[in-house]
């Protein structure tokens, strides 16, 4: 698939109009956090304002409040459309030595592109060719195109295909959300009810792994149990290279392998805490059944709903590290079990998954909402992280997070108020100590609460995360599978100049 203009446009365009003043203009642009602003009459693009321009303006002493943009304006401005190649608007960009462009569909402005929307796409070419710097940890570098999700992290927006995640999370199961995500599509109630059944019956420990799990389940947490439970699966059920097998039977196996993982998981709980594994129950859905072989007690629908509804925001979350990993390992054409595998590796890594036990911890050790305060103050001051707090790519309310806080009001408890008066104790003394650096709660501060109040352990929390993560991993191992070309990037040698001589071993 080619990265098309419509791909990476801001949409919808910041407009202004040609009789605004220059101080509107930059008004709109501050807030919209762009570089520039285009002038449309009756949605039609007549000019581009850009910062350039605002520069020039202030050069020649125009007066903001009065000046017209008309007056600064590039008129009449090269535009592109939406369907553009992104490799044809870079050319036209550089070329031109402009910075935006206007996209123009049915005569009427639809978004802007700008040469940094390119620069992600163009970054990251092959060894040889001429080649940007990459940013450090590849931020914002776009390495691959997925039909699976994204994240769009200015509007606190997350989508699992064509729908909001929320939304999926609100209104549908688990199973249908994986249907939509293995499939293609949401299920109607016939589909919804074979694809349960199908999944239901796939949930017990075979054989082979049922008689190791005791003795692995003797040293290592319980995801590092996952880990080499995953690996022996793999062997025992003969998982072959996904180079050398068809679409057809990597989903046979993908679909296989979720439906086993929470049996796995709670069998090692129980393991490690001298119990004996309960088998899993095919009239309960996926998250209360899951509830049921970790704690003894058939949940409540309230619980088992507020479960499901966690693992079905926390499904997929755009090319975090351990999807990325995953994604990697397919394209060497390795087996199923070796990406998930690799991918858990990656999510053990407290960087990635280890946050929600750490913020319920941060919970217990601030004690009640008056100590919250000085609590936080303290910590920021020292230099500290506040755990559930802050992200990379959302700098506005993480939208996982809003659910979930509504999510712990119907479940109640002594947790409720407390946390969200620390979550607003915090917003504002983060919002002091820290302004303009956009820190709200983020999905593992709530998680915590939820996961606690339905009686999860909190040792279980990350490998919770892995049960419905596994079905985002792989749905990217299988979409990579689909369309693989090997990943394998470049990285700049900074050592002493080569060659020097070989020294002799006695000189
Ligand atoms: C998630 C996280 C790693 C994202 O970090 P990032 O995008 O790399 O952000 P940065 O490290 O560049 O932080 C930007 C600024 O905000 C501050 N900041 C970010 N998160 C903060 C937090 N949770 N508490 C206090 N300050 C925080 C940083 O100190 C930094 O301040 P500075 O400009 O004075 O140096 C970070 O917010 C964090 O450590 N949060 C706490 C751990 C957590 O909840 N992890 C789960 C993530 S889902």
């Amino acid at each position: 698939m080619e990265t098309i203009v419509r791909d990476l446009m801001t949409s919808p365009p910041v407009t202004c109009a040609a009789d605004d003043t220059l101080a509107e203009a930059a008004r709109a642009m501050q807030q919209a956090d762009t570089g520039s602003v285009v002038v449309t009459d009756e949605g039609k693009v007549v000019g581009i304002l850009t910062e350039r321009d605002l520069l020039r303006a202030a050069a020649g002493q125009g007066n903001p409040d009065s000046e017209r943009v008309r007056l600064w304006m590039t008129a009449r401005p090269d535009v592109l459309g939406p369907d553009e190649r992104a490799d044809a608007a870079w050319a036209s960009l550089t070329s031109h030595h402009y910075r935006h462009l206007p996209v123009v569909e049915g005569g009427h402005c639809v978004g802007v592109v700008s040469l940094r929307d390119l620069m992600a796409v163009a970054r990251i070419r092959p060894a040889g060719e001429a080649s940007g710097d990459v940013p450090a940890g590849l931020e914002g570098v776009v390495v691959a195109e997925t039909t699976i999700g994204d994240v769009r992290g200015k509007e606190g927006f997350f989508h699992y295909r064509q729908y909001s995640a929320v939304e999926l999370a609100e209104k549908r199961s688990l199973e249908d959300v994986w249907h939509l995500l293995y499939n293609g599509e949401l299920p109607d109630a016939a589909a919804s009810a074979a694809f349960g059944e199908e999944v239901r019956h796939r949930r017990a420990l075979p054989q082979g792994l049922r008689a190791v799990l005791p003795a692995v389940c003797q040293s290592g947490a319980p995801l590092d149990v996952l880990r080499t439970a995953v690996s022996l699966l793999g062997a025992e059920l003969g998982w072959r290279p996904t180079h050398d097998i068809g679409a057809d039977e990597l989903h046979d196996q993908a679909l296989g392998l979720c439906a086993v993982v929470p049996t796995i998981l709670a069998a090692a709980y129980r393991l490690r805490q001298g119990q004996e594994p309960l088998e899993p129950r095919d009239d309960l859905g996926f998250a209360a059944n899951y509830l049921f072989m970790l704690t003894g007690t058939e949940p409540s629908p309230l619980h088992a709903r507020a479960i499901e509804q966690y693992m079905i925001l926390t499904i997929d979350h755009g090319f975090n590290a351990s999807t990325f990993t995953a994604r990697v390992v397919t394209s060497t054409g390795a087996d199923l079990g070796a990406a998930i595998v690799a991918a858990i590796g990656a999510l053990s890594g407290p960087l990635h998954g280890g946050a929600p036990s750490r913020a319920l911890d941060m919970l217990d050790a601030i004690g009640t909402p008056e100590r919250a305060e000085a609590y936080v103050r303290a910590a920021v001051e020292a230099g500290d992280r506040i755990m559930g707090f802050g992200h990379r790519v959302y700098k506005t309310d993480d939208p996982r997070s809003l659910l979930l806080r509504s999510v712990t009001e119907q479940l109640g408890g002594p947790l409720v108020e407390f946390s969200q008066a620390v979550e607003r104790t915090t917003v504002d003394v983060l919002a002091e100590l820290k302004p303009g650096r956009q820190l709200y709660t983020n999905v593992e501060f709530y998680a915590g609460v939820v996961m606690h109040t339905c009686g999860i352990p909190r040792e279980m929390f990350t490998p919770t995360f892995a049960t419905g993560r596994t079905i985002g991993w792989t749905t990217h191992v299988m979409e990579q599978a689909a369309h693989n070309r090997l990943i394998r990037p470049a990285a700049r040698y900074v050592g002493p100049p080569p060659p020097q001589p070989v020294p002799s071993p006695d000189a």
